[in-house]
């Protein structure tokens, strides 16, 4: 078999897998030393009650020949997407625009499939690195840059017809869209014929009153496909079960539908999300169980508040922390590399150097507010010695 050439084309290690074989290295040569990880951004606290119930009790509906069942629809439990539809998307969307799946990662491959072999792609930088290494491996697409440090990404520079990966509220920089700044992506993509991904998997941790959807503002469902995910939003990380969105009156350029070419593609790609895991999402989508992940959240929400403070006190230049769980900080004139191995030298803290989001992350590192409230205050207390 002829290695694709397209492999070579991408960094040695997905970032996160870098980031850990140098902790492990220092963990080997420093093994006194306790680190604390508010590098990747992944939950800590255990699934909220009442999930974990439904999830014991499903697992036994499966074990009783009464209610075992096998298969269920590819595209997912009609009641969840019917929750997802009402409760996340009220009056915007219909079930059958939603489309279950196990979490973001796996869908960015299947929507570049609908593009043609040439197709441009554009992404806004910083963002999270996986949508540039699926353009480039499915696509061996020439990646436009689009910067979004000072703001939303200007999509006027995006090549006419491209598809355009947008994060919103942006992971790294935790920084969410605005109503204005939606409507000019909007009004870009529809002169430019450009096809966004949206990326909300962080929408559930919006304060205030910032759109959590691209389709609360008229026009989006004509240019936009939505990525959803209850991995932040219920501690589903290790559970996995996500969402797409495709919305019936997105078209190709030919007008014909993306949204039957979507389902003919995602039947014959994926047998269904899990059982348990679905019927643990419809739970976490009950008011009980909204009632019992807002409130996780929020204490997310209030310890990236308390990292941001003793960041900002110690005078670092730092955005993010208030709608999305990271802080976006900018150490010195350090390089990304260099902030991460100082700050793991010293406080034996990791973190995310953000050059690994782009070449716009250089200068940054990312600190996640989803670590244990314990490693997060030692975090707190080492950075005052700082
Ligand atoms: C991150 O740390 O950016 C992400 O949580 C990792 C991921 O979701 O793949």
């Amino acid at each position: 078999m002829k290695r694709n050439p397209l492999f070579a084309t991408l960094s040695k290690q997905y970032l996160f897998q870098e980031i850990q074989t140098k902790a492990r290295a220092f963990q080997t040569a420093n093994p006194d030393k306790k680190i604390l990880s508010l590098g990747i951004g992944d939950t800590t606290q255990p699934l909220a009650p009442s999930v974990a119930h439904r999830l014991v009790e499903a697992s036994r509906e499966l074990g009783n020949p009464e209610t075992y069942v096998g298969y269920g629809p590819e595209v997912g439990d009609q009641e969840l997407r019917e929750r997802i539809a009402s409760i996340l998307y009220p009056g915007t969307l219909s079930r059958d625009e939603i489309f279950i799946s196990d979490g973001v990662k796996s869908d960015l491959i299947r929507l570049l499939l609908l593009c043609t072999e040439k197709a441009s792609i554009a992404i806004q930088d910083p963002t999270y690195p996986a949508y540039f290494d699926a353009a480039r491996i499915a696509r061996n697409a020439q990646v436009t840059l689009l910067p979004c440090s000072k703001g939303a990404p200007d999509l006027t520079k995006a090549p006419k017809g491209s598809l355009v990966f947008l994060c919103s509220p942006n992971n790294p920089t935790g920084e969410a869209f605005t109503k204005a700044q939606y409507e000019e992506i909007i009004s870009s993509a529809l002169e430019r014929r450009l096809c966004i991904i949206l990326d909300v998997a962080y929408r559930e941790f919006i304060r205030g009153d910032l759109p959590r959807s691209i389709y609360e503002i008229e026009g989006g469902k004509k240019v936009a496909v939505e990525l959803g995910s209850f991995s932040k939003m219920a501690g589903f990380s290790g559970v996995r079960l996500g969402w797409s969105v495709v919305p019936k009156e997105l078209c190709y350029d030919d007008k014909s539908s993306v949204h039957a070419d979507f389902l003919r593609l995602f039947t014959s790609t994926f047998n269904g999300a899990g059982i348990l895991s679905q019927k643990g999402g419809i739970q976490a989508l009950s008011p009980k169980g909204q009632q019992e992940v807002n409130s996780q959240i929020a204490s997310y929400m209030e310890q990236t508040r308390l990292l941001r403070n003793a960041l900002m006190k110690k005078s670092f230049s730092v955005v993010g922390g208030e709608q999305a769980p990271y802080v976006w900080v900018k150490m010195d004139n350090r390089s990304s590399w260099d902030a991460f191995d100082y700050l793991l030298e010293t406080l034996g803290i990791i973190v995310t150097p953000g050059i690994g989001f782009g070449p716009g992350g250089e200068g940054f590192v990312r600190f996640s507010g989803l670590a244990a409230p314990k490693t997060v205050s030692e975090a707190i207390s080492r950075l005052q010695s700082l």
